[in-house]
């Protein structure tokens, strides 16, 4: 397949942009037969003058000889391969399609009035390009006929707008002189400017480099819904959605992010049904899964064993803001990433900057059409990437009010949690966590505690609680045992619901933790996933600690005479005998009751508390 490259044209609207690209499909003999006559013809009809602007309209919408062009695309090839040029009305259109997936380009040809030099736009659309990570650009300087081909007007501008570039790291790879009126440079030499011997703007987009192509990149698949077949006692669950990047086929072990499930594809789907072995990027999927998990839309599917995006609910990003209302902090708005839908709040703005000339202010607000540097807190974790990374996860939108108000790139992902910075949604009180933090003398922490049955985990917590109090620290186990006799009385021990279990103890825990308390946890947590989960959940600052004991120790303390009855058949799904346990493979803090006495174990802990709250 040959390949095909994206070019988006940007720049000020009376700059000839579209005379450009009309004379580009002209000259390149891509117009169907008697396109160009037809047109020129209507005009004469009409008595107004002929302008290759108007054969971008007289295209919209048909469909012949491989070209098609719709308000915002148009098709075209050279030998060496297919071109997509992708024309936004204005830079508000442009910056909408390209955060919103709707376009995606590898390279920008800027469109310069020669008349009119380097405008306030002109350096506007520079810094988007720069924002978006576009890196590939050719300046058109065009109607040059306006300024009698004039060397030095072109070299003028060439140098104004070079410097202005360098300062926002791009460097382009060419300037062209170029007339869209006269066709000087655009698919021939000019004669006219026997002074430039640079490329024509046809030969320039030949000279661009091709990004790597998506389906070598690693898997994302964005998760639209997951489907049930109903018919005939049909089980299957399948989940849909859009291949971005990498290649989707039966076998392949996948991880979800940001919940961190996973499962084995199994057959892959479609409507109507296809024998196809494999899904690439672009494409829209369907799978059923070996192992049946619960995932919902918003997630990413990924291959285990390839690079993952990251997860977060902090991030840094270079954002625009187009809404009527400003941006500001301590108000929600909903962040879309990918096929992720969240709360979120302007956490802080680093620095509003001004587009057309670089300079910048601070202040903790962003106003309509102000481009600007900001940390954003969410709801829920998502999964994203940084530039470079699948566009699908670095790009986002904000929407407030219903309205798309805002978008932009994802730059860094923060560290979950931030004791300087951080902003608690929960303390809708007004009470911060510092406040808390000064009445309490220390701060909140979740200490999750897994182990197998029996191996003593409530036992340690119990004696560190004890010795927490006696210290003065605000404290309290929250034991699996007796979470089931009430808030979780309705779960059993299947896998579903002890993940349930552990989901539903790992937000009161965070309740706890954020008003304070050191928050000790007692669950068997048997699955690395949950227990992933529930340091999602948790947020805050978290101790994975790992109680351990040999199963045959566990057997032989047997203390409820639980392991006794599994081992009889009378109790199913008990973990250790019959289900099984993922010890931790790095905890925060291993305590092996196999060579510790409980009492030492303790101490152990309860120390790395200590240094926990106090620093
Ligand atoms: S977990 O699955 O969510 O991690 P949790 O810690 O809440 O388990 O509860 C485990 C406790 O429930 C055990 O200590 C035991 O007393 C009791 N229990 C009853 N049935 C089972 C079982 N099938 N598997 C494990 N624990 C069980």
């Amino acid at each position: 397949m040959q390949e095909t490259m994206n070019i988006v044209t940007v720049g000020h609207v009376d700059h000839g942009k579209s005379t450009v690209i009309g004379r580009l499909l002209a000259d390149s003999h891509s117009l169907p037969e008697g396109k160009l006559d037809a047109v020129r013809e209507n005009c004469r009809r009409n008595s107004k003058p002929f302008e290759y602007a108007f054969l971008l309209d007289a295209l919209k919408n048909e469909q012949a000889q491989g070209i098609t062009i719709d308000t915002a695309r148009c098709f075209f090839h050279t030998e060496k391969r297919h071109y997509i040029i992708l024309d936004a009305p204005g830079h508000i259109e442009f910056l909408k399609n390209m955060v919103t997936g709707a376009s995606r380009a590898d390279a920008a040809l800027l469109v310069i009035d020669a008349a009119r030099g380097v405008e306030e736009n002109t350096r506007r659309h520079g810094y988007f390009l720069s924002m978006l990570g576009i890196r590939q650009v050719a300046v058109l300087v065009n109607k040059m006929d306006l300024v009698d081909y004039s060397e030095a007007v072109f070299r003028d501008i060439r140098r104004e707008y070079e410097r202005f570039l360098a300062k926002i790291d791009i460097r382009p790879q060419a300037f062209l002189p170029v007339s869209g009126f006269a066709g000087d440079n655009i698919a021939v030499h000019s004669a006219q400017m026997p002074w430039y011997r640079g490329l024509t703007v046809l030969e320039q987009l030949d000279a661009f480099t091709a990004t790597a192509p998506p389906h070598h990149l690693p898997l994302r698949m964005l998760v639209q819904g997951v489907y049930k077949f109903t018919a005939n006692e049909d089980h299957r669950r399948i989940v849909a959605g859009q291949v971005e990047t990498g290649e989707l086929a039966a076998g392949d072990a996948l991880i979800f992010l940001p919940s961190g499930k996973k499962t084995t594809v199994k057959t892959l789907e479609r409507f109507p049904q296809t024998t196809q072995q494999s899904f690439g990027a672009g494409e829209a999927a369907g799978f059923t899964m070996q192992e049946q998990i619960y995932v919902k839309r918003g997630e990413v599917a990924c291959r285990e064993n390839d690079p993952l995006p990251q997860v977060g609910v902090r991030l840094r990003c270079n954002l625009f803001w187009l809404g009527k209302r400003r941006l500001q902090t301590g108000r929600t708005y909903l962040l879309k990433c990918g096929t992720a839908k969240v709360e979120m709040n302007l956490e802080k703005v680093e620095r509003v900057v001004n587009a057309s000339d670089l300079s910048c202010f601070d202040r903790q607000y962003v106003e309509r059409n102000e481009v600007a540097e900001c940390v954003l807190s969410l709801e829920h974790p998502i999964a994203f990437e940084l530039p470079g990374g699948a566009d699908c996860l670095n790009r986002f939108v904000i929407v407030d009010d219903y309205e798309i108000s805002g978008g932009g790139i994802i730059t860094e992902g923060l560290a979950a949690y931030d004791y300087d910075t951080r902003n608690i949604r929960w303390s809708g009180s007004g009470v911060s966590a510092e406040m808390r933090e000064r009445m309490l003398g220390h701060r909140g922490l979740v200490v999750w505690m897994t182990g197998l049955s029996g191996s003593g985990k409530s036992t340690i917590a119990e004696l560190v609680e004890r010795r927490l109090i006696e210290q003065g620290i605000s404290c309290y186990v929250l034991d699996g045992d007796k979470l089931r006799r009430g808030v979780n009385a309705d779960l059993g021990f299947s896998d579903a619901d002890r993940s349930e279990n552990i989901r539903r103890t790992a937000e009161i825990a965070r309740l706890f933790q954020d008003a304070g308390l050191v928050t000790l946890v007692t669950l068997i947590s048997p699955f690395r996933s949950s227990r992933a989960e529930a340091r999602r959940i948790s947020r805050g600052p978290f101790l994975e600690v790992y109680v351990r004991a040999e199963l045959e120790t566990c057997i032989k303390r047997d203390p409820k005479q639980l392991y006794k009855k599994a081992l009889a058949g009378n109790l199913r799904s008990f973990t250790g005998i019959d289900s099984g346990y993922e010890a931790p493979e790095n905890p925060d803090l291993l305590l092996d009751t196999e060579k510790w006495s409980e009492e030492e174990c303790a101490e152990a802990l309860f120390s790395t508390i200590l240094r926990q709250i106090a620093d």
